[in-house]
């Protein structure tokens, strides 16, 4: 018998998360599966980052660290803030989180009562929905499409705000979309929030460094939003530290304070080696993190050209982190005679089985349509996995 919590009972996996099981699973049975589900750089750590984390047991940093995280970090994240993105926050506005999930789910916890609605343009990150769910809210999910390049509209984002609204979820670069909203979008977006001085805005900007069109731009750089603004950031993507499990928000003090004390509850601080790390990766610039970005602005090509490649799949071009994410309608109803593909989970169990490719159906991101394909991964595999999947595409009548 399970008894579980109602608020559990609601809660859905994390379908990449359990996609990446599945891969795994096979694997293991030897089968030889390319993985594009997986959400994290193929990269190793950077040398000097995994120096320090080995420097900090050397130096005993075994003790807990302080529950919002060591102030040194704090502060270097304060000093990134102003030299990369000309935010002026303080120390005590920022939390070291365990990742970035974490820090999105101290936010929403803090901020979201029973029946509080928040608007999450689709396609969103899966954790968006499920956390405002954890949080008794109700998501108001703002579809958008390929035509906008997956990007809200100032009016649709007006359209959608109630007397209930009290946060907007912002993905810049997006997961799983690619796009990036430029500085004009943004300011649109800000010029509207600001006519609504009780909605919190939430700005994830885990891949601000993975951008392939220029500098980043966040919405909380518009003083007409700002002081209203929590940014979602961390050193797992930019700097291939996603098992270190280091996140942070800046965030005006009212929250930043709430979520200390529901971290101090929670979690108490994070793991005080990989916040050592966490200090290097911020402060030691090697130019790791654009080699990457040029890395995978070369896969991503490779990878648009093998979908360009396959008759009626339209995509748009990501302009920022590692996902494409293809609209595949054109295979649904179709059948290689054996498997009928009538949505894109079945077309994504369809690839995993027939061309031993891993992707992530749409559904869990809000756009039934697609799948993610993720691109951190070596050229060769992509270049296996993109001849697989045209050939198993081509059976599909
Ligand atoms: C959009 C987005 N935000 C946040 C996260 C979480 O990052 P972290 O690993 O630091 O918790 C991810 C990870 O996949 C993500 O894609």
């Amino acid at each position: 018998m399970e008894l579980l919590s109602k608020r559990l009972a609601g809660l859905s996996e994390s379908q990449t998360m359990a996609m990446n099981q599945k891969t795994q699973d096979l694997q293991a049975q030897g089968v030889d599966v390319v993985n594009l589900s997986v959400g994290e750089p193929d990269f190793f750590t950077p040398d000097h980052v995994k120096a320090a984390a080995k420097e900090a047991v050397d130096k005993n940093f075994s003790f807990y660290s302080p529950g919002d995280g060591y102030m040194d970090l704090r502060k270097a994240v304060v000093a990134k803030l102003k030299n990369e993105n000309n935010l002026n926050f303080e120390p005590k506005q920022v939390i070291v989180c365990n990742g970035a999930k974490h820090a999105l789910a101290n936010t929403v916890m803090s901020i979201v009562d029973d029946g509080d609605e928040v608007i999450v343009p689709a396609p969103y990150w899966v954790t968006y929905v499920e956390l405002v769910k954890l949080a008794g809210g109700i998501s108001v999910v703002l579809p958008t499409t390929l035509a906008t390049d997956y990007k809200v509209t100032p009016e649709q984002l007006e359209a959608a705000i109630t007397p209930k609204t009290k946060a907007f979820m912002l993905c810049s670069p997006s997961n799983p979309t690619g796009s990036v909203y430029s500085r004009e979008e943004l300011k649109a977006l800000a010029d509207v929030l600001a006519r609504y001085p009780r909605i919190i805005i939430i700005a994830d900007e885990i891949y601000e460094h993975i951008n392939f069109v220029g500098r980043h731009q966040s919405i909380a750089q518009f003083e007409n939003v700002s002081a209203r603004t929590v940014i979602i950031n961390g050193v797992s993507k930019c700097y291939a530290m996603t098992g270190y499990r280091i996140g942070y928000l800046a965030a005006p003090l009212w929250i930043a304070k709430a979520c200390s004390k529901l971290q101090s509850q929670f979690t108490s601080g994070p793991s005080s080696i990989a916040q050592r790390a966490a200090l290097t990766a911020l402060t030691v610039n090697n130019n790791f993190t654009e080699d990457m970005k040029q890395v995978f602005k070369r896969r991503r090509d490779l990878v648009l050209k093998g979908l360009s490649e396959i008759p009626g799949l339209k995509f748009n071009i990501p302009q920022g982190a590692f996902y494409v994410f293809p609209d595949v309608t054109a295979c649904f109803g179709k059948s290689d005679g054996e498997t009928t593909i009538n949505n894109s989970s079945d077309l994504s169990l369809y690839l995993l089985s027939k061309a031993f490719v891993a992707t992530v159906s749409g559904d869990g991101f809000g756009e039934p349509n697609c799948i993610r394909i993720s691109y951190a991964t070596a050229d060769e595999k992509l270049t296996k996995a993109m001849a697989s999947m045209k050939e198993a595409f081509s059976k599909l009548k």
